[in-house]
């Protein structure tokens, strides 16, 4: 099987991955460590929402990546996000929420303290060179941008440096105001491959074929692409009448009639900031064909909610399901290989998979 993913840079001459790349159990494997064990993984809210001396396990990428990760509060606002795997034999330390002041693992009464540190150990009295740094629980790498909270495996670029684009358009935004609509929050199974359903995703091309009362809210030929190191935007231009953000001088859009930005932040992130609020997408593996997609959703302003191009996430949800579902069928055809991009339409597809390209060192 040729694993070897090759993008041409010039997207006018460029193809699309071979159908294999959406089909290949073998291909999928590697995606899920050489991608998502190497991201920035936003944690859902309910995760974050702990009491003082709380810990709650926590399963980052749920059927791909699996990672038990445990999620502790001390004294004060502070989370911190360790392994939830003990060091000793390897069962999980927290089976359910619990007290973070001992975190006592059951098998054979090994105990952390709430920030990882091996406090008790029976039965190693006599054990030498013991105990060492790497008996404590591994401390993961937890990082926020406003209310949002992400984790990271490995030892990659910050997330402050993975977001700068989005904080650099977006700075002017009232980030700190935002409130979570737990009502909101949405899982979606989509019967596709996951980077499918990021393709579709990232163009406006469809949007007139697909989604028509959306297409009614914007201006299609003033749609826009822009693309950064670690995430690609995507600007809606909002039809007359329709609501827009109230820009300031400082935002380098002033003066635009901007509905939506759908920030795509590498690889499997979607910040939608509409003039109500945040709507969050988390595009979650669950094997080649499947993929869950959870919302959430923070708002800033409710009474302009069921307005523009953010009014209702649910219809242009299901619309892009069927049209990302029936891709999945087309992939598994025996006379469809590959594709070409649109060079008019297309670049932050092709960014995407330049990024795939990259992040799999395949080329
Ligand atoms: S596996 Fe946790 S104490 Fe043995
Ligand atoms: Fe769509």
């Amino acid at each position: 099987m040729n694993h070897r993913l090759k993008i041409d840079p010039d997207i006018r001459r460029a193809h699309t991955p071979s159908a294999e790349f959406y089909r290949s159990r073998e291909i999928y494997e590697r995606q899920i460590d050489a991608i998502f064990a190497r991201s920035w993984q936003l944690m859902p809210p309910d995760v974050l929402a702990l009491g003082r001396h709380e810990a709650a396990p926590w399963t980052l990428l749920e059927d791909s990546l699996s990672e038990p990760l445990l999620v502790t509060r001390g004294e004060g606002e502070e989370i911190k996000v360790l392994s939830n795997v003990c060091t000793h034999r390897g069962h999980p330390v927290a089976m359910q929420r619990c007290s973070s002041r001992r975190l006592r693992c059951r098998y054979h009464g090994r105990t952390f303290s709430q920030t990882g540190s091996l406090l008790k150990c029976p039965g190693f009295e006599e054990a030498e060179d013991f105990p060492r740094k790497e008996d404590d629980l591994p401390e993961v790498r937890h990082e926020t941008w406003g209310p949002l909270h992400f984790v990271r495996l490995d030892g990659g670029g910050s997330l402050a440096e993975h977001l700068q684009p989005v904080t650099e358009r977006m700075g002017w935004w009232p980030l700190s105001d935002l409130q979570e609509d737990q009502a909101a929050r949405r899982s979606y199974r989509v019967a596709s491959h996951w980077a499918l359903y990021c393709e579709n995703y990232l163009e406006g091309f469809h949007i007139p074929y697909v989604h028509h009362a959306l297409n009614k809210t914007l201006e299609f030929g003033d749609y826009r692409t822009e693309l950064f190191d670690h995430c690609s935007l995507q600007i809606g231009i909002a039809a007359p009448g329709e609501v827009v953000f109230d820009l300031p001088a400082e935002s380098a859009d002033h003066g635009k009639k901007v509905g939506a930005y759908y920030f795509f932040v590498f690889p499997n992130t979607m910040l939608n900031f509409y003039p109500w609020g945040l709507s969050l997408n988390v595009v979650r593996p669950t094997g080649p064909e499947s993929t869950v997609v959870e919302y959430t959703a923070f708002v800033l302003d409710p009474s302009l909610r069921a307005s523009g191009l953010g009014a209702d996430l649910h219809l242009v949800e299901m619309e892009d399901e069927e049209v990302v579902e029936a891709v999945q069928v087309g992939m598994n055809s025996r006379l469809y290989q590959r594709g070409r991009y649109s060079p008019t339409h297309e670049s932050a597809v092709h960014h995407f998979h330049r990024f795939l390209a990259r992040t799999l060192a395949m080329e």
